[in-house]
């Protein structure tokens, strides 16, 4: 989606770089629209290079593709962070002396405004009155919160963080077709230890689990999300008042945390990559070369843990399996993974292809999704964020 960000000239600035981070993170297409006192704080270039966007504060640049109002209407979300007090009262006034102020006016999107001033100005009564000015035609205000502000006063004024007005804002795009359902995402690769320091594991880096958790959450639902050994920073973005955090190590620590998760769900999505087999004996001391010759790993087989939910279901849950195939055409892609649908019982299947290059540790991911039938629903390529968006979709469809 198109979501215009105007940036006004207050040091909160800086944050707003990592506002912007995140919403182009989450697949969006953003454009920054500074003010000019804006860029005194934080430079065209910075705008560009983190929006991948050109930037441009004037009404008079690219007027033949009347850019003065273009960039509103094509707008689905105006975000202004920080809004100063002049901002602020400029947006109350309905003044379009810059683009900023001409994207305001042109839009009919949800507009969302994270306060940043000092307190004075913050309770001072023009600000108060220009403040329920924007309340009364629908936009959306998020802070200031209190904190120590520049120069070291401490009051309301402080901009919000911008990971709490990059929530606020997706959830504005979001329909929240998800509000009122408890969800359970696992995501990630489990880890099947040897020892006390090996293990047996895999490439996954929990992105797209993270990714389904984040877009639910975004959508309304509660979210239980199980994680297998995923980095603190793949994780930091499941960051969300709705979404709690259950760690897991192995299979079986992830088979007893889902089983747990799944009472009540309403849907049931495992991302998560399960190994499905497991060293049969692990030493409790670290295994070392005294022994001679090399060793051979016995393995036993872990319970498959998607298809012992579906056995145990008592709820009407939709449960969501995940197929990572390696296939030769996109015929077998399908037949392998239609198989893999009636062989499991479950209601979504997600399929994708992965390789050497493919589908790991990336940014985005291509996927076919079969529905309860084994039809083929959806096939989508694009962030691992589109693609979480796509599977709330069949299982919606599904329920
Ligand atoms: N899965 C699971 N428990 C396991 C293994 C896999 O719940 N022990 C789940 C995964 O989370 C995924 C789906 O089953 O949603 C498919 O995993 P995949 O490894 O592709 O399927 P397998 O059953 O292991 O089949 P194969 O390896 O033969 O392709």
């Amino acid at each position: 989606m198109n979501i215009v960000v105007g940036v006004s000239g207050g040091i909160a600035a800086y944050k707003s770089v990592q506002l912007v981070r995140l919403l182009v993170k989450a697949g969006h297409d953003v454009t920054v629209v500074p003010t000019d006192d804006a860029l005194r704080f934080v430079g065209t270039p910075t705008w560009e290079a983190i929006s991948r966007n050109p930037v441009t504060t004037s009404v008079h640049d690219d007027v033949a593709k009347v850019r003065h109002v273009a960039l509103g209407q094509g707008a689905d979300l105006v975000v202004v962070a920080p809004a100063t007090a002049n901002t602020i009262a400029r947006m109350a006034a309905g003044i379009a002396d810059n683009l900023l102020g001409t994207t305001l006016l042109a839009t009919l999107a949800p507009v969302l405004v994270a306060p940043a001033m000092h307190t004075e100005m913050w309770r001072h009564p023009a600000t108060q009155a220009n403040i329920a000015t924007l309340a009364d035609r629908g936009v959306h205000l998020i802070g200031p919160a209190e904190g120590e502000l520049a120069g070291g006063d401490i009051g309301p004024g402080r901009m919000v963080e911008p990971e709490e007005i990059a929530d606020a804002a997706l959830a504005l795009l979001a329909p929240p077709d998800l509000a009122g359902l408890r969800v359970v995402v696992s995501a990630g690769g489990t880890r099947e230890p040897l020892d006390p320091v090996r293990y047996l594991g895999n490439r996954s880096s929990g992105r797209q689990g993270v990714a389904l958790a984040a877009e639910a959450a975004a959508r309304g639902a509660e979210v239980v999300l199980v994680a297998a050994n995923i980095s603190a920073d793949v994780l930091s973005d499941a960051r969300h008042p709705s979404i709690s955090i259950v760690p897991a190590g192995s299979a079986a620590e992830l088979g007893a945390a889902m089983r747990e998760a799944a009472v009540g769900a309403d849907a049931i999505v495992m991302s998560a990559a399960v190994a499905d087999y497991r060293p049969a004996t692990v030493s409790d001391r670290k295994l070392t070369k005294d022994g001679g010759g090399i060793p051979s790993i016995a393995l036993v087989e872990n319970e498959d843990i998607v298809a012992a939910l579906v056995r145990e279901r008592t709820d009407a849950a939709v449960i969501v399996a995940f197929a990572a195939e390696t296939p030769q055409s996109e015929d077998e892609l399908i037949e392998r993974a239609r198989r893999k649908q009636s062989r499991k019982g479950v209601d979504v299947l997600v399929v994708n292809e992965v390789g050497w290059e493919r589908g790991f540790e990336s940014a985005s991911n291509d996927v076919r999704i079969l529905g309860r039938g084994g039809e083929l629903v959806t096939t989508t390529a694009g962030s691992k964020r589109e693609v979480a968006a796509a599977v709330w979709d069949a299982v919606i469809a599904a329920r």
